[in-house]
C-alpha cells in the first residue's frame, strides 16, 4: 500500500472521530429539546466539551508521524470515546429511556471494529512515514576561510556547543583531548599549541624513525609515514610537492595516529597509538572534513586569525557525489541516541568503542579503558572493599559506570596503576534516552570474554 493510501485512511478515520463526537453532542441536544425536565445545559455542556476535545485531538493527529499517530489514537482517542459512549449511556439511562438509543450500539461496534482492523492494519503496514529524510551536506564552494574552519569546530565539538559542558560532535575528539592551556585528563595530549609543534615534530629524531622509519607503512593503515605525495588520493593535499609540512604532519595524525606517537601516550613502548584513524569508521571523515578539522587546528589558539591555516578551501572537485556525502548524522549534530537504534550503531554512535574493547561489537578495539567483560567484572568491582559506589548489582554497576564513571575508577592491572580518572566522559547522560540507556545496561552487563579455543 503506497504512503499517500495510509494518509488518506488516517484522515478520513481522524475525521470521523471528530464526526462521531459531534453527532454524540447533537443527538443529545436533540433529546433535550424533546423533554422538558432534561437540564439541557449540564448535558450540552458535557457533550460540547467533549466534541472540542474531539476536535482538538483530531487537529493534533496531523502534526504526527505515523508511529506517532498510532500511539496517539489508542492512548487519547480511544480513551475519548470510551468516555462519550460511557457518558451517553449514563444520559439515556438517568432520563430512562435506553431504548431509544440504538446510535450508542452502532456507534460501540463501529469503534471496536475500526481500532481492531486498525491495529492489524497498522502491524502489517510498513513503517515509512517516520523516515528522517536522507541528509546531505553539499560544499559550499564559495566558502570563506572563516566559515571553512568553523565548518572543523562544528565537526570537533557539535553545532550546539552548551557552556560549562564537554560537547562532543561528529569528530569525537573532545572525547580524548582537551583543547585549553592546563586542562589535562591523562592518556590523551592536550591540542593546544598543536599548530606550532607540528612544525617541530616532523623535524625531531623521534618523529624520522620511530616506531618506525619514514618511507616505511604502517600495517595497520598503509598510509606511508612522512610521505605526503603517497597519501591515499581522496586525502592528498592539493599540489602536493612531497615535502613534510606541519599541516602533512596533522592530517597524519589523524589518519595514521601509530606513525607518530606522542611520547608517553601509547602502548607497547609508545609503538600504537590509542588513537582511532579518523578517515575510518567509525568517525568516517571525508577529505573535506578532514581538512576543516585541520584549518581549525591551525587557527583554534588565535581566534580571528587564520594566516597559519594551510589548508586549501573546498574546490570544485570535492563537490563530487562521493566527498559531498558524508557519513549519516552529518557534521551539524550532537551525539544523541534514542534507542531505537541497533545496539551496534547506538555503541559506535556513542564512541565508547574509540576507547573499550567490547566483545559482541564489531571493530570495538579500544585500548584506553578497561575490556568491557562486565558478567564477571561488574560483580568483582562491587565486591572490592574500596568500592564506594551505590550498586548491588551488575546492572547497576554498568548504569552508574555510564552516568558517573568516577563512582569507581578500575585499576589497570597491565600497567600496575589505576586508569585515568576523568578520561571517560561523564556527559552520556546528555547523548541517550531513557531507552537507549536501558538498552545499553542491558547489553553491556551481559558482555563476557569468549570462550577459549
Ligand atoms: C579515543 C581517544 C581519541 C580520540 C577520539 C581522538 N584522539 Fe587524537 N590522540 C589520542 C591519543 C591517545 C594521542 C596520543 C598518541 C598519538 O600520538 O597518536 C592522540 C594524538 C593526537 C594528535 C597529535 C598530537 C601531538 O601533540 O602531536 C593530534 C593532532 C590529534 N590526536 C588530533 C585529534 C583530533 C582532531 C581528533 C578528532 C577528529 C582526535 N584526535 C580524536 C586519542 C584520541
Ligand atoms: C575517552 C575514553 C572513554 C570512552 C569514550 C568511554 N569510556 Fe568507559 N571507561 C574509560 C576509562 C578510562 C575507564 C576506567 C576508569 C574508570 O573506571 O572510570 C572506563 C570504565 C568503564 C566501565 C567500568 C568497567 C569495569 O570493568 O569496571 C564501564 C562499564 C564503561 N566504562 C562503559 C562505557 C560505555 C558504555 C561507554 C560508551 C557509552 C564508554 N564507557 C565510553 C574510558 C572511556
Amino acid at each position: 500500500m503506497l504512503p499517500e493510501q495510509q494518509d488518506i485512511l488516517w484522515t478520513f478515520l481522524t475525521l470521523a472521530y471528530t464526526g462521531f463526537a459531534f453527532f454524540a453532542f447533537g443527538n443529545v441536544v436533540k433529546h433535550c429539546r424533546d423533554r422538558e425536565d432534561v437540564n439541557t445545559k449540564l448535558w450540552g455542556g458535557i457533550f460540547g466539551v467533549l466534541a472540542i476535545i474531539s476536535f482538538i485531538e483530531t487537529v493534533q493527529m496531523f502534526d504526527l508521524t505515523q508511529q506517532e499517530q498510532i500511539t496517539f489514537f489508542f492512548k487519547y482517542q480511544i480513551l475519548t470515546v470510551f468516555v462519550i459512549l460511557l457518558s451517553w449511556g449514563i444520559f439515556f439511562k438517568s432520563q430512562k429511556i435506553e431504548d431509544q438509543s440504538p446510535p450508542l450500539i452502532r456507534a460501540f461496534f463501529f469503534w471496536t471494529t475500526v481500532s481492531v482492523l486498525l491495529a492489524g492494519y497498522t502491524n502489517w503496514l510498513p513503517q515509512q512515514r517516520s523516515d528522517p529524510p536522507p541528509k546531505n551536506v553539499a560544499v559550499d564552494l564559495d566558502m570563506t576561510m572563516e566559515e571553512f574552519v568553523e565548518m572543523g569546530r562544528v565537526i570537533v565539538f557539535g553545532a550546539e556547543q552548551v557552556a560549562g559542558s564537554k560537547s562532543i560532535g561528529k569528530g569525537q575528539c573532545p572525547l580524548c583531548h582537551t583543547f585549553d592551556p592546563g586542562d589535562n585528563i591523562g592518556r590523551c595530549p592536550n591540542l593546544f599549541g598543536v599548530q606550532e609543534r607540528a612544525e617541530t615534530r616532523i623535524k625531531e629524531d623521534r618523529y624520522l624513525n620511530s616506531p618506525f622509519a619514514i618511507g616505511e607503512a604502517d600495517p595497520a593503515t598503509g598510509v606511508v609515514k612522512g610521505k605526503p605525495d603517497q597519501v591515499e588520493a581522496g586525502y592528498m593535499r592539493d599540489g602536493d610537492t612531497g615535502t613534510l609540512t606541519g599541516e602533512d604532519y596533522l592530517r597524519e595524525s589523524l589518519m595514521c595516529p601509530s606513525c607518530y606517537v606522542v611520547e608517553g601516550f601509547g602502548k607497547d613502548g609508545d609503538t600504537k597509538s590509542p588513537m582511532p584513524v579518523i578517515s575510518k569508521p567509525p568517525i568516517s571523515l571525508s577529505k573535506v572534513e578532514l581538512n576543516a578539522v585541520i584549518a581549525w587546528l591551525q587557527s583554534k589558539d588565535t581566534p580571528g586569525e587564520f594566516a597559519n591555516v594551510t589548508v586549501p578551501l573546498p574546490s570544485a572537485d570535492d563537490a563530487a557525489p562521493a566527498e559531498a556525502a558524508p557519513a549519516e548524522g552529518g557534521g551539524d549534530d550532537r551525539v544523541f541516541v534514542t534507542g531505537t537504534e541497533s545496539i551496534d550503531q547506538m555503541i559506535n554512535t556513542l564512541g565508547c568503542p574509540l576507547c573499550h574493547t567490547i566483545p559482541g561489537v564489531e571493530g570495538a578495539a579500544g585500548m584506553l579503558g578497561p575490556i568491557l567483560h562486565e558478567k564477571t567484572n561488574a560483580l568483582n568491582r562491587i565486591k572490592d572493599p574500596s568500592y564506594k559506589g551505590k550498586a548491588t548489582n551488575a546492572k547497576e554497576y554498568v548504569r552508574e559506570s555510564i552516568l558517573n564513571p568516577g563512582a569507581y575508577v578500575v585499576f589497570n592491572e597491565e600497567a600496575g596503576e589505576p586508569y585515568p580518572d576523568g578520561l571517560m566522559p561523564t556527559t552520556f547522560s546528555q547523548m541517550l534516552s531513557v531507552e537507549a540507556l536501558d538498552k545499553l545496561v542491558d547489553f553491556i552487563s551481559e558482555t563476557e570474554a569468549p570462550p577459549e579455543g
